[in-house]
């Protein structure tokens, strides 16, 4: 079980990544997990070129190429975002516009995500499943949500959330089962 973990809030520490790590404890110890923190690393959106259309490749040659090759190993991929101006972060809006060139390698993994913020948490969702469908992903989880109400530590105030987080691990474990294990 090959699970890729992107972590994609600026904060390293924060809530969303105390999301993450709760859904992750529902992966059995035999998965493999790979974490990446979006945050300070290197990278920038789409750039102006459109050389994957003849290519078939991406051209930009910056830390986006590593999580390339994890999100090709990986069977299940989980995003984490903060709603960041009713929308996903700002890097993981980079990471979905690099993957433009990866027609059809992301067919039939399995992704879930997590999500923290107060409001305006529907467009993050959308966006989120927008991005899995276009890439024919399969789409799973259980739609994990973490309202909080003050920044750090603001999950504390949303057992909820976090009883959530640990489901859509379960239920993505529950998919990698019915989907690879033949
Ligand atoms: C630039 C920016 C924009 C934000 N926009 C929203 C928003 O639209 N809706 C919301 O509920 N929270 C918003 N927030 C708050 C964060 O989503 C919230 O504090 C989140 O839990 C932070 O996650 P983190 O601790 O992983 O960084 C915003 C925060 C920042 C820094």
């Amino acid at each position: 079980m090959k699970v890729l973990a992107i972590y994609g809030s600026p904060r390293r520490e924060g809530n969303t990544a105390k999301m993450m790590d709760v859904a992750l404890s529902a992966f059995p110890a035999e998965a493999e997990i790979k974490k990446v923190y979006l945050g300070g690393m290197n990278f920038s959106g789409c750039g102006p070129c459109r050389e994957c259309k003849t290519t078939g490749d991406c051209v930009m040659k910056d830390d986006m190429q590593d999580v390339f090759k994890d999100m090709i190993w990986a069977e299940i991929i989980l995003f984490g975002s903060p709603a960041q101006f009713s929308d996903v972060s700002s890097d993981i809006k980079k990471l979905m516009e690099r993957t433009w060139w990866m027609k059809g390698a992301l067919r039939n993994k399995i992704g879930g995500y997590v999500i923290t913020g107060r409001r305006y948490m529907e467009s993050v969702q959308n966006t989120l499943h927008a991005f899995m469908l276009r890439h024919q992903m399969i789409l799973g989880g259980s739609g994990a949500l973490g309202f909080t109400f003050t920044e750090m530590g603001g999950l504390d105030y949303d057992p909820l959330a976090l009883r959530d987080a640990e489901y859509t691990g379960r239920r993505l474990v529950e998919l990698w089962y019915i989907i690879y294990d033949h």
